[in-house]
């Protein structure tokens, strides 16, 4: 019998197209948590508790457009420790409620993710009592993909059938990563396709650019053949075709992801793209 905490991850690969191209998707709004996260936070937090940082009663804290943020309390709930989550304040309002109801505190802030990362660690030098895995510089993050989710798609995909693009929104980047790193070692051709909104745009939670002067430290440069940028409203021309068209409720960045595979399939007509759906839609209603 499985644990709560390890229902985490094995998600659906679905097929969502066949011309011109076809387009798998894993949908990782399966996971109990809701989101893709769930798989990088508990690697982190985990690999935390091996390497004897983190024990029982101590305080988390983490930096998150609002779904590590829920991963991460949903996991400390389970495991015993206290979270604190900052996030920007147009951050959804289901997904605050969610990580409130697993007790976290929930603390705003607009500032850009490289200003405020650096105060935590000097607050953490100055001796505050909190434990900051931060996953935009934990190895572990792109490591929950390179062992999960990317391992998954190599599984889940028809025998036969030759991975041509992987299509990703890239946040952290270490879904992307992660992922690109295991799908390189079985088809080494595949081409790597990052998805990212213009500067400013804000709804498409979950991904940012990497324009405004932050490449995560856990995303491989190296490895993306492309960076494919887009609005907020193609990002939601994705997301309402894919619920309208296709009944998968799922959240801006997943619609983005689709919007730029749906362009890789018309350019490339024939080819097999997989992509990423990295949560569901309710949280965003
Ligand atoms: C909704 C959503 N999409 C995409 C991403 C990007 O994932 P990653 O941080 O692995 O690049 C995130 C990350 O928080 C997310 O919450």
């Amino acid at each position: 019998m499985k644990t709560f905490l390890q229902s985490i991850g094995n998600t659906p690969l679905i097929q969502v197209e066949e011309f011109p191209a076809k387009i798998f998707a894993k949908l990782e709004g399966f996971n109990p948590g809701g989101s893709i996260k769930d798989r990088a936070a508990l690697k982190m937090i985990e690999a935390a508790e091996k390497e004897g940082k983190l024990k029982k009663g101590d305080c988390l804290i983490e930096v998150s457009s609002g779904n590590t943020g829920i991963a991460m309390s949903m996991i400390a709930a389970a495991k015993g420790y206290n979270m604190k989550v900052v996030v920007p304040s147009t951050t959804a309002a289901g997904k605050v409620k969610i990580m409130e109801k697993f007790g976290a505190e929930v603390i705003f802030d607009d500032r850009l993710r490289q200003e405020i990362i650096p105060e935590i660690k000097e607050k953490i030098a100055n001796g505050e009592s909190l434990v900051y895995l931060n996953q935009y510089e934990n190895e572990n993050n792109v490591i929950a993909h390179y062992e999960g989710s990317g391992k998954e798609i190599l599984e889940q995909i028809d025998e036969g059938t030759d991975i041509d693009f992987y299509v990703a929104g890239v946040g952290t980047g270490g879904t992307l990563t992660g992922v690109a790193r295991r799908l390189k070692e079985v088809f080494p051709d595949v081409k790597i396709i990052g998805v990212m909104p213009q500067v400013g745009h804000e709804i498409i939670e979950g991904i940012k650019s990497i324009k405004e002067g932050f490449v995560p430290p856990v995303m491989d440069e190296k490895i993306v053949d492309e960076m494919y940028e887009l609005t907020e409203e193609q990002s939601l021309v994705g997301r309402d075709y894919l619920a309208s068209a296709k009944g998968i409720l799922v959240g801006p960045s997943s619609g983005a992801s689709m919007y730029a595979a749906l362009d890789v399939a018309k350019k490339n007509p024939g080819k097999v793209i997989v992509t990423i759906f990295p949560d569901r839609g309710e949280r965003y209603i």
